[in-house]
């Protein structure tokens, strides 16, 4: 069938529980930056939504960038090796910089971003993130906003793919095994 409804099992955070958490984690951003302008950087593809929705939500003055990389690994196992698709086109030097996400799994794509990152000279570099998995605390990483904290489910929806498709729902829900298996 192509009713995208019946690929799903139930909705996890509905569009109005994740606009209230990030206008939640917007407010204490603003509050933590004080004024200062804030580089937000989002990584392509899953992050457009939480990019999009927590720039309007900021009340700092921000500018915006994207990068996308590839982690390459066998099979679905992310190996942590990370490799640039598209690299910023922003200067960082000095700059405050917040990376969004829609979700830290293993971690690996971020500890590795997050090193990148700071090799460039910024004056600081957070992160926030919408979804964080358990496996993440595997990996030494500090991420400062995370929306929510979620159990090891495949989850798809606003911003998050399973191969490709789904991202353009408005909620996040988790998908009927028949998809997968
Ligand atoms: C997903 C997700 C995060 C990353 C998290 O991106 O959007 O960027 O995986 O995984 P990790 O914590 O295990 O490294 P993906 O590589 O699927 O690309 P996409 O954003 O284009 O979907
Ligand atoms: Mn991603
Ligand atoms: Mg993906």
């Amino acid at each position: 069938s192509n009713d995208v409804q019946a690929d799903l099992k139930h909705v996890l955070y509905t569009r109005e529980e994740i606009q209230q958490r990030i206008n939640e984690l917007a407010e204490q951003i603003d509050a933590d930056y004080q004024g200062r302008d804030i580089l937000l950087v989002g990584v392509l593809k899953g992050a457009v939504m939480v990019m999009a929705d927590l720039a309007r939500a900021l009340n700092s003055h921000i500018t915006m960038d994207w990068m996308a990389v590839s982690s390459y690994g066998s099979g679905t196992q992310s190996s942590g090796v990370v490799r640039i698709l598209k690299d910023l086109e922003t200067d960082l030097m000095g700059k405050h910089v917040l990376i969004a996400e829609d979700i830290i799994d293993s971690g690996l794509t971020l500890s590795w971003l997050k090193a990148n990152l700071l090799s460039r000279g910024p004056a600081s570099v957070e992160i926030c993130t919408l979804l964080r998995k358990p496996e993440a605390a595997k990996v030494e990483i500090d991420v400062k906003y995370v929306g929510y904290d979620i159990p090891n489910e495949f989850v798809v929806g606003y911003g998050l793919d399973f191969a490709e498709k789904y991202r353009n729902l408005d909620f996040i829900g988790t998908l009927a095994p028949h998809v997968y298996e």
